[in-house]
């Protein structure tokens, strides 16, 4: 601490008797400009130098970028002198010093129950008037996927976005009525390398050699392609969600990752070319940063202010609590489910027992049912690194790694190179029973915890432990069930905002078959040779799309609806069963998952597009809940751009719990605790005479009220209130959790409008567990 100390005063001495800024390094910032009345009119920015006194001229601040919709300011290099001297001055809202993030990384359509018989595909003519920006990794055109015919007509007339050429894109022949944008963002990634980018490891341009951009692109709105599928496993036909969508991607991430100034241009750029809904499958690693410091929800509102959609993935970060990010409550924030297709490969033991795993391994299959097998710790890696297995002991066995700190393919390879000739991959307390299919280059399964514990004790129990792997390739069934959360999937509680629960819902996010890069493998590893045109990957980031999608189809289906409203027919329509009749599971903890987990639940689409009522909620909404968690006006001035003007005091909601969210989020700081909400639905219904009643499933020790408990809408579009009363019951017995949970649902017979309960004990009132 004592050594910390100094070391600040040290830098702040060195700083402070440098006299000009000259010698110092630059860094990229985003600058958040105050636009005053003259120049929002004009739309023109003050230049940056002229906010500078003459003594931090020099070196002359380098522009990057412009924004004006998303946010209203510039990204451009700066000395840190020159980043303090703004930071104070009156036009400057705030200044943020750029971050790199990282990307989250088709039978779906039929387990999502889409079909072109009726619901959501035919009502929305397969949001053919809709477009899906994707800001990624770029994309690779030449897939089926992203192919049209003739009759795919022109774009819609509101689109001005366009495609960019380079060398290695040539946007006449890739880009088409079907991929009508393409654009790349790398002034702050090239800004923070020091260099331009190296063309010999990536492409400059739109288009993807990673591999992530065109998985989730076509993920969101691909068309179908009949013959899709990874090697033998999960063949049929593939298509995107939001089939006849226009894709236009956005490439801002690159080999080191993705800026924040790029990802904020990208964003910018997306709402002046005329996309609905904008997919971003990026962020935070850790956990959330503040909002008025946080790119991401910058920019998303500025895109909501301007009706899109922005649907975003909670992160890869679980299982543990408060580690979803992209949280703020105009974000649609997406969790990571299983479907019920399965790559199942089993471990058969010298002893006879079996247990069974996932592989997407397509080489040629082991040949003996007796293979000798050896656990890594034995050989000197529990977690299988390359270089570290001792090539003496693994040499032709078979290799158990725990699971966890490398790459899971580089387990493999790292087996492959010692001479091993299979993998278990065993999971440890961390991932508990979650199962994930890799297209491991040895042949290769992974197993959960308890069947990774069991063969381990086998291992020590006998002289010579054999065993073998046997593939069964794509099994569709009901067994395990589905959907169950991923134990990596991000969670609650809401970091930033208690009150608001996050993820909002779940998808499909494991084991997803989507298209691929021509550019580099389907493991990312340098050692592996394969180029394919499909690939089946996990992540939040795979959900993300699968929403993106769903989210254009019902914008194209109800174009009156606000963003809000579309995320609050999602939310409320969301089911809570898996296909046992069961509360969904969690992978991490084999138990029911919660609230803080599922969210509201897994997205049921075609209920979306009927959800009788919507919590909706606008820009001037999310000031008031800003106010109302404690920012002060300054700080949500990078949000409303109007200087510091907000008068908080006048306009801040009661509590953040009362923004008008489609699930409630219950903070209660004592065992007597009584806390009320407000809500307001509106009627969005068929029929405008609706007669809806409260049915309450109250968590443990809370009494809840709801007054009034039965809504009498007279015409479509009308909005009644209610308030809802949660009451602690002071019985410490009841509870030992620190999270009780239940839901409420408004029924009118005909639409269940259901929100999920969560409420947060004070942690003192928490009985010793
Ligand atoms: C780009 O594609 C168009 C259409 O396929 C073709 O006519 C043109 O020659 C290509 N340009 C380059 C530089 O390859
Ligand atoms: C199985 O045996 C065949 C023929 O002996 C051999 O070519 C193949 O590589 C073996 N497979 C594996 C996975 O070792
Ligand atoms: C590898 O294992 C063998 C056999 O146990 C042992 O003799 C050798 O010293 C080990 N090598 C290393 C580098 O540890
Ligand atoms: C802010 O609102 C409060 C409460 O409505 C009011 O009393 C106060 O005068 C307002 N302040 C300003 C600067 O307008
Ligand atoms: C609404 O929920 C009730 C109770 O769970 C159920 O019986 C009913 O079938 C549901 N109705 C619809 C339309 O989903």
């Amino acid at each position: 601490m004592a050594i910390q100390y100094l070391f600040s005063l040290l830098i702040l001495y060195l700083v402070t008797t440098s006299a000009s800024s000259e010698s110092e390094t630059r860094y990229t910032y985003i600058i958040h400009l105050a636009p005053s009345l003259s120049q929002t009119r004009t739309r023109s920015h003050p230049p940056l130098h002229s906010l500078l006194p003459s003594r931090l001229r020099h070196p002359s601040p380098r522009h990057l970028y412009t924004y004006t919709l998303s946010a209203y300011g510039y990204a451009a290099l700066l000395t840190p002198s020159q980043a303090r001297y703004l930071e104070s001055h009156r036009s400057v809202l705030s200044i943020q010093p750029d971050q790199v993030h990282h990307p989250h990384t088709t039978h779906t359509p039929s387990f999502l129950k889409l079909s072109l018989s009726g619901g959501l595909w035919p009502q929305s003519n397969l949001a053919e008037e809709t477009i899906v920006a994707v800001l990624d990794t770029g994309i690779w055109p030449e897939r089926p996927c992203f192919a049209c015919d003739d009759s795919f007509p022109l774009p819609p007339s509101k689109w001005k976005g366009e495609c960019v050429s380079t060398g290695s894109f040539n946007a006449s022949q890739f880009c088409s009525n079907k991929l009508i944008g393409a654009k790349f963002f790398a002034k702050g990634y090239e800004a923070a390398m020091g260099h331009p980018i190296d063309e010999s490891r990536e492409s400059r341009s739109p288009l993807d050699t990673e591999g992530h951009g065109t998985h989730t692109a076509s993920t969101a709105a691909g068309t179908i392609s009949p013959d899709a599928g990874f090697y033998e496993y999960a063949h049929g036909e593939a298509r995107g969600i939001a089939t006849q969508a226009r894709i236009a991607a956005y490439k801002i991430c690159w080999l080191s990752g993705c800026y924040d100034s790029d990802i904020l241009a990208a964003m910018d750029e997306a709402v002046s070319d005329g996309a609905d809904v904008i997919s971003l499958s990026v962020g935070s690693s850790g956990y959330a940063p503040q909002f008025f410091r946080d790119s991401i929800a910058i920019g998303a509102f500025g895109a909501v202010r301007h009706g899109l959609v922005v649907s975003c993935s909670a992160g890869n970060s679980g299982p543990g609590r408060y580690t979803a990010v992209n949280i703020a409550p105009w974000i649609l924030t997406v969790g990571a489910s299983t479907v019920d297709r399965d790559f199942p490969a089993d471990v058969i033991l010298g002893d006879g027992t079996s247990y069974t795993g996932v592989s997407l391994y397509a080489g040629n299959p082991l040949n003996s049912t007796e293979l000798p097998l050896v656990y890594a710790a034995d050989a000197g890696s529990r977690l299988c690194i390359t270089g570290y297995l001792n090539s003496t002991i693994v040499k032709e066995k078979i290799v158990v790694c725990d699971r966890g700190g490398n790459a899971r393919v580089a387990k493999g390879s790292a087996v492959k190179q010692a001479g091993g000739i299979g993998m278990i991959l065993a999971n440890t307390e961390e991932s508990g029973e979650e199962l994930i299919a890799d297209s491991h280059l040895v042949p290769a399964t992974m197993v959960g915890e308890t069947a990774g514990d069991k063969i381990k004790k086998y291992i020590k129990s006998v002289t010579s432990p054999t065993a073998t792997i046997v593939f069964r390739g794509t099994v569709i069934g009901s067994s395990p069930s589905a959907p169950r959360v991923a134990a990596f999937s991000s969670r609650g509680p809401n970091f930033r905002a208690p009150e608001i629960l996050k993820p909002d819902v779940i998808a499909p996010g494991v084991n997803i078959l989507a298209g691929w890069t021509g550019a580099s493998s389907p493991t990312d590893l340098d050692i592996d040779p394969r180029r394919v045109e499909f690939n089946i990957i996990s992540g939040t980031s795979m959900s993300c799309p699968h929403v993106s999608g769903i989210a254009a189809l019902l914008k194209s289906a109800r174009p009156d609806w606000s963003p809000a409203a579309i995320k609050s027919a999602l939310m409320t329509t969301a089911y809570n069963l898996d296909n046992s009749g069961e509360i969904i599971k969690d992978l991490a903890t084999g138990e029911e998952s919660t609230p803080f987990v599922r969210g509201a639940g897994h997205v049921d689409p075609n209920k979306a597009l009927d959800p009788g009522l919507v919590y909706d909620s606008g820009i001037e909404d999310y000031i008031a809940f800003l106010c109302s968690i404690g920012y002060a006006s300054s700080q949500i001035s990078v949000f409303t751009r109007d200087g510091s003007t907000t008068n908080c005091s006048a306009v801040a909601l009661a509590t953040p719990g009362n923004l008008n969210y489609p699930a409630f989020s219950v903070v209660l700081s004592s065992y007597t605790d009584v806390v009320t909400y407000h809500r307001t639905v509106t009627n969005v219904g068929s029929s405008g005479s609706a007669v809806y009643e409260a049915t309450v499933s109250s968590p443990d020790g809370v009494k809840v009220t709801v007054v009034p408990s039965k809504l009498e809408f007279s015409t479509v579009g009308e909005s009644l209130s209610y308030e809802i009363t949660f009451a602690g019951i002071a019985d410490p017995v009841i509870i030992t959790e620190s999270n009780s949970f239940g839901s409420i649902t408004w029924s009118d017979g005909i639409h269940n409008v259901t929100s999920p309960i969560a409420v947060s004990w004070p942690k003192s009132f928490v009985s010793s567990m």
